[in-house]
């Protein structure tokens, strides 16, 4: 019955004015939609009928599309007849009794295009639903045997599947218009590739030109610009009826819609719905490692190097000739001979793992049944997890060259093993695994082993010699280099000389049971850090920088230099280093309590610090920046503090940490200019995010945002509101405004009598994360404000302080640094040249 009355509705153009509040949403057999008409969703979200875009040439063509109808910008997400337009308005949309969806030319009834749909339903009905899905269900029951989320044009809609059901065949294929204004099928797809272990392909024709990588249980391997975010979730699904990835909105308000634009990029827009515009919040592929395999077979791709093609480690141009002419389309092959038997693997870190459609998988293997299976197979050329939760978990298999591998920065990357000839596996620094490897081994190879170790041994021996002249040429003055075991190497430092030991590789191999993943405490910007016993029992926590990480020599040696040099009661304590070979080494005192992120942003560990301690932390890590940036003799301007970075000893005392982004500074200067931006979104002040431009004031406000969330218990970055957009900072500012302080602090501390404390450090960070670096305190300004009781300035509008302010801010400035990725932990960006 209510089908009738809705029919009447829509035959009667006045009469569907005159019951607006009871719009369209349905259409059945026997009435159709009329070029003129609309259909509206239930919610009033979208509205569906026919339209021509703003094209010059065809000015008359007519589609059938679905549209958002709260926007005052006509946003197309779906279009029927996207090849076959109408020249007239003679177009009507018809349901068949079968189900079948018509376009007509309703003067002569000519179809002129169909939903093709195979299943039959009974009195069927189309229904335009609130979430831009015209689906045809019958009448009566909820089944759809037809939807456009399984017919999509160039977008994806929140809720749409974006893949292949095995069952059913039905694939989901999206494909750019080709133009703005021109629906029909342009040059590039995306969709879901199921051959090996699944991947989203885009393809301009039926060339490979953007992978996501495989799926590694929180992401697309190597894609950094999908992570956690405060406006959609997203989720990947395999399993043996379907393969398909999806998002969702947080917030249902909100517009966020997933395009493939004519240009060939897949861009994500949400609605700003106060500049009454889209906002492009990420890009895939982002830069020019993300086109598919640049580098080719071995050749892996760096966005940080120009040219921004390498082969692997170990690996060498296939042509050298063409490659040093940029031409890499040769790709690069091992510098040894394989030999099968004797055949080991090398681990590479950070990379976005090799193109899975000539791989082998299983969901369910360990890393060492994985290993012990790629092993036994000749033609097995690496292998690595799927899953990087936990431990990690399933097994890749690849046979052939490897393609389309990126170096990334950070954590984002997963680790691959790739097979290599056994007289390469020598200087890969694990000399430890490969012992026990021999010892398993036959006699022979013992032998050999043997040799090889002593060899290299001797060459370790000369490369420390190296080492220590190198050492020598960096300082003024003379080291004082003994011949025992123990070496030093003398550095100046504010009370006059220092020495700081030299440890060997094997001290330290010893000290970490030959880096064993149970001795691993985390993870710091360049690599791993493990815990240590020295021989003595003293504790100590090594820094192994990961060979492939980011950070150089010269990045090494800026941290060794620096730390050395400074001595304060709320700094890390540098006992020592160790430069072997490829390896690069720094020994720390141990800090048992870990770092202050696992406690402000735990919930449990949260209980643990009352508001004194939080209060005596904060005022740690500013006498420790103090330090830095006025009392030691350098200026130090450190760069990427966050809370992952402050470290807390036994009587959980902060210690800043982490100095291999710190720079030093003449005595009278006290900011610069970078092309490299370091940092960790979320901490970096918008200066130095999108200008490069750093100075201690940079420092001022990470410290400010790292008060906030000692305060809140909340991280910056990643915070989510459901009343508003802004991150922490804005959501600080907004209440101290209204003077609703109280509602940011950590529901662990409201009891506390020290309320009017824990406002005035807030009132402090607000100051401290001011958008214009000149109102910012400096870090004396801090201590003495923390400290006293006098009446604090009133802040002014927070940097950064809506997250979507800080992705336009980054794209806009093109001339400036660009910011390539979206990571959580840090991330490198360089200037486009
Ligand atoms: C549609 O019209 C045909 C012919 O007039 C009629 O036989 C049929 O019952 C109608 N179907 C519905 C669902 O009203
Ligand atoms: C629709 O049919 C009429 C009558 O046959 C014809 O004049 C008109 O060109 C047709 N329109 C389209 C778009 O085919
Ligand atoms: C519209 O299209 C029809 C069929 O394609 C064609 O016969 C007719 O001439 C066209 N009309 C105009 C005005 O272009
Ligand atoms: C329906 O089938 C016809 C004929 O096979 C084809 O030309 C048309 O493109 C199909 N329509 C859709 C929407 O797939
Ligand atoms: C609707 O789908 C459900 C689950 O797939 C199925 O059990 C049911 O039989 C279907 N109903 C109709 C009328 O096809
Ligand atoms: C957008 O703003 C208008 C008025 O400013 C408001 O009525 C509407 O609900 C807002 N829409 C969303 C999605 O927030
Ligand atoms: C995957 O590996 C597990 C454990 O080795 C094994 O039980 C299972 O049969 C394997 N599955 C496939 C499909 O090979
Ligand atoms: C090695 O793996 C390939 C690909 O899966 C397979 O075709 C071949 O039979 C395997 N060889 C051995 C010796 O298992």
């Amino acid at each position: 019955m209510e089908g009738l009355t809705r029919i009447a509705f829509l035959s009667s153009v006045f009469f569907s004015f005159l019951f607006i509040c009871d719009a369209v949403d349905t259409i059945t057999v026997n009435t159709s939609l009329a070029d003129g008409n609309y259909v509206v969703s239930s919610g009033g979200t979208f509205e569906m009928g026919f339209f021509s875009p703003d094209n010059p040439d065809n000015s008359n063509n007519r589609f059938l599309g679905i549209w958002y109808k709260q926007i005052s910008v006509r946003t197309v997400v779906w279009v029927a007849n996207r090849d076959t337009p109408f020249n007239d308005s003679s177009g009507a949309l018809k349901l068949t009794e079968k189900g079948n969806l018509i376009l007509v030319n309703s003067t002569n009834d000519v179809v002129i295009w169909s939903s093709n749909s195979t299943s039959i339903s009974t009195s069927p009905v189309v229904e335009l639903l609130d979430s831009g899905n015209l689906v045809v269900r019958g009448m009566s029951d909820g089944n759809y045997t037809w939807q456009s989320f399984d017919n999509p044009t160039d977008t994806a809609l929140p809720g749409m599947k974006m893949g292949k059901n095995f069952v059913t065949g039905v694939d989901r294929i999206l494909c750019s218009w080709k133009s703005g204004n021109d629906p029909s099928r342009g040059e590039f797809t995306f969709f879901m590739d199921s051959h090996g272990y699944p991947q989203m392909f885009m393809k301009s024709g039926s060339t490979e030109r953007f992978r996501s990588g495989p799926w590694n249980g929180e992401s697309f391997s190597g894609s950094p610009g999908l992570k956690k975010n405060p406006i959609y979730t997203f989720q990947f699904m395999f399993n043996q009826e379907e393969v398909y990835y999806s998002f969702d909105l947080i917030n249902p308000y909100v517009y966020s819609r997933l395009i493939l634009s004519p240009d060939g990029i897949l861009r994500r827009f949400s609605w700003n719905n106060k500049t009454q515009s889209w906002t492009n919040l990420v890009n895939a592929p982002a830069d020019n490692c993300a086109f598919y395999g640049p580098c080719h077979g071995y050749g892996s791709c760096n966005i940080a190097d120009s040219p921004i093609c390498s082969c692997l480690d170990k690996f060498q141009p296939r042509d050298p000739k063409d490659w040093v002419s940029a031409d890499w389309s040769n790709g690069c092959i091992r510098r040894t001979q394989l030999n099968c038997k004797s055949d080991g693997f090398v681990k590479y870190s950070n990379i976005k793992l090799p193109d899975t459609r000539k791989s082998w998988y299983n969901l369910s293997m360990s890393l060492k049944e994985c290993r012990q299976m790629c092993m036994n197979n000749c033609s097995c050329m690496a292998y690595s997890n799927i899953d990087v939760r936990g431990q990690g978990s399933g097994c890749f298999l690849w046979f052939g060259d490897l393609m389309d591998i990126t170096q990334l920065g950070g954590n984002d990357g997963q680790d691959i093993y790739i097979r290599m000839a056994s007289s390469e596996l020598g200087s890969s620094g694990l000399r430890g695994k490969i012992l026990r490897a021999c010892l398993a081994s036959l006699g022979a190879l013992l032998i050999l082993c043997l040799i090889l170790v002593s060899f290299t041994w001797k060459k370790k021996k000369d490369r420390e010699k190296q080492l220590q002249v190198q050492l020598q040429q960096h300082q003024t003055r003379e080291g004082s280099l003994g011949s025992s075991s123990r070496q030093f190497y003398t550095i100046e430092n504010d009370k006059g000389e220092l020495d700081l030991p030299l440890y060997d590789v094997a001290t330290i191999l010893k000290a970490t049971n030959y880096f064993s993943p149970n001795n691993k405490i985390g993870e710091g910007g360049f690599g791993p850090v493990y815990k240590g016993v020295l021989k003595e029992g003293q504790e100590i926590a090594v820094k192994r920088l990961s060979k492939y990480s980011i950070q150089g020599d010269d990045e090494f040696m800026n941290e060794v230099i620096l730390i050395a040099k400074l001595q304060h009661r709320n700094l890390v304590n540098l006992i020592g280093c160790c430069i072997h070979e490829e390896e690069k080494i720094l020994i720390y005192e141990f800090m048992p309590n870990n770092s202050l992120d696992t406690y402000i942003f735990d919930n449990d560990q949260g209980r643990l610090l009352d508001w004194p301690m939080r209060f005596r932390i904060i005022n740690g890590i500013a006498r420790g920046l103090l330090y830095l940036h006025q009392d030691s003799r350098l200026r130090i301007i450190h760069r990427d503090l966050k809370a992952g970075n402050i470290l807390l000893d036994v009587d959980m005392n902060p210690k800043i940490s982490d100095f291999g982004m710190a720079r030093s500074f003449g005595g009278n200067e006290t900011e610069a200019d970078t092309r490299r931006v370091v940092g960790t979104y979320g901490y970096m002040s918008p200066e130095y995010a999108v200008d490069g431009h750093f100075s201690v004031k940079s420092d001022v406000f990470s410290f400010g945002v790292l008060v906030l969330e000692i305060i809140s218990g909340k991280k910056n970055r990643g915070f989510f509101h459901q009343d508003h957009h802004h991150n922490l900072l804005g959501h600080a500012w907004i209440l101290h405004n209204e003077g609703l302080s109280l509602e940011l602090i950590d529901a662990h501390l409201t009891q506390s009598c020290y309320l009017s404390e824990i406002i005035r450090s807030m009132h402090v960070a607000l100051l401290c994360v001011q958008r214009n670096p000149e109102d910012r305190p400096s870090m004396s300004n801090v201590v003495l404000m923390l400290a006293s009781e006098g009446a604090l300035p009133r802040p002014k509008e927070p940097g950064f302080f809506t997250e979507r302010n800080m992705f336009h801010e980054a794209e806009t400035s093109s001339s400036k640094p660009t910011i390539s990725s979206g990571n959580e932990f840090s991330f490198t960006a360089v200037e486009g040249r």
